[in-house]
């Protein structure tokens, strides 16, 4: 930006055009947006904004959910909204709508995107009304739900697992880290430091020194018992893929391919211990730990207890029609 120079003031028409023209390459990705600025749904990337005085731009006063659309379903929409619901309730932000309301908007969006395979952002803001901290300035909450293409990492990183470090930015702890707020600024910290060292992902310690999860995804490890232990949802946010994870776990445990399931404090020893790691999250799904920054860790390869739940939970994903919505869009398999 030149310093000498002055900005033009622009005419409403001058501002769309200008905002129609900027190159935004990343934004080939966005497939639809419903806002309740709107009231309707967009489909070109210029027009999925939010205004600079809703609270959740300024104050990250908002709340939100990522689910992931698979072969034309939505897996575990439902727990989704259930949790988004849950979220908004800790911070007194009531829904104007329904979860059946907000789930069919959802479906919606899905829809307007017309790709089976797709991530699935709902953000739930205070809304408009002023700048200040004060959420009582806003007369309506802001609903925000956007689709773009979903991205899973390459079969190599399942096939060989990937390297973890652990980082000391400090975590957010007890009630900050269960709602799952539009604060994500530990969380972005803990991504930049995982990106800057080279790891593929960072994992905080709590206020207790203990593992706590990482950036958007939570741990677990198989002692050497052969009990998968994942920690407490105390300091982190308990994820729905780790929930399913156990829920899976359970039924390996009854079939003797474990020895139990438990939430249990884990150390870095405990790790460092650990006969397998891995790591759970909605894009994915359950992904074996194989290095601790530069170190083999739990023998340095993919543990068999990792491998049979990540495809038990593929085959959840897509054959489970209990765990998942109807398929939403044309050219969607059947379960
Ligand atoms: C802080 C945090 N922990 C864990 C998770 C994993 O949760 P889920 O399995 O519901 O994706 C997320 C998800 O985004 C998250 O943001």
């Amino acid at each position: 930006m030149d310093p000498n120079t002055t900005p033009p003031i622009l005419s409403g028409d001058q501002a769309v055009q200008r905002l129609k023209e900027r190159p935004r390459p990343w934004a080939k990705e966005y497939l639809a947006m419903y806002s309740s600025q709107l009231g309707g749904i967009v489909a070109e990337p210029w027009l999925m904004s939010v205004p600079i005085d809703d609270h959740v731009v300024h104050r990250g006063d908002g709340v939100f959910e990522a689910s992931k659309c698979v072969a034309g379903r939505i897996y575990q929409f439902r727990e989704h909204v259930e949790r988004l619901f849950r979220s908004a309730a800790s911070i007194m932000l009531e829904p104007p709508f329904t979860r059946n309301e907000l789930e069919a908007l959802g479906v919606a969006v899905v829809r307007a995107g017309g790709e089976p395979d797709c991530m699935v952002r709902i953000y739930l803001s205070r809304g408009p009304g002023g700048f200040t901290t004060n959420p009582f300035e806003c007369p309506e909450p802001g609903l925000y739900i956007v689709v773009s293409k979903l991205h899973s990492l390459p079969a190599k990183a399942y096939e060989l697992g990937v390297q973890i470090g652990i980082s000391h930015v400090p975590s957010k702890s007890g009630f900050y880290a269960s709602v799952k707020s539009c604060n994500y600024l530990p969380n972005v910290l803990l991504k930049r430091e995982a990106m800057a060292k080279g790891w593929d992902f960072a994992v905080g310690l709590d206020e207790r020194g203990e593992i706590a999860e990482g950036s958007t995804e939570n741990i677990g490890l198989v002692d050497k018992n052969g009990v998968l232990r994942v920690p407490p949802p105390v300091n982190i946010l308990e994820g729905i893929t780790a929930r399913r994870a156990l829920q899976l776990a359970g039924d390996m445990t009854r079939e003797g391919l474990l020895k139990g399931v438990e939430h249990g404090p884990v150390s870095l020893e405990d790790l460092q211990a650990a006969a397998e790691v891995m790591l759970f999250g909605t894009t994915l799904d359950v992904l074996p730990v194989t290095r601790l920054e530069g170190d083999p860790l739990a023998g340095g390869k993919p543990g068999p207890v990792a491998k049979e739940l990540l495809a038990r939970m593929r085959r959840d994903v897509l054959e489970n029609p209990a765990q998942s919505t109807p398929a939403l869009v044309q050219g969607a398999g059947k379960p």
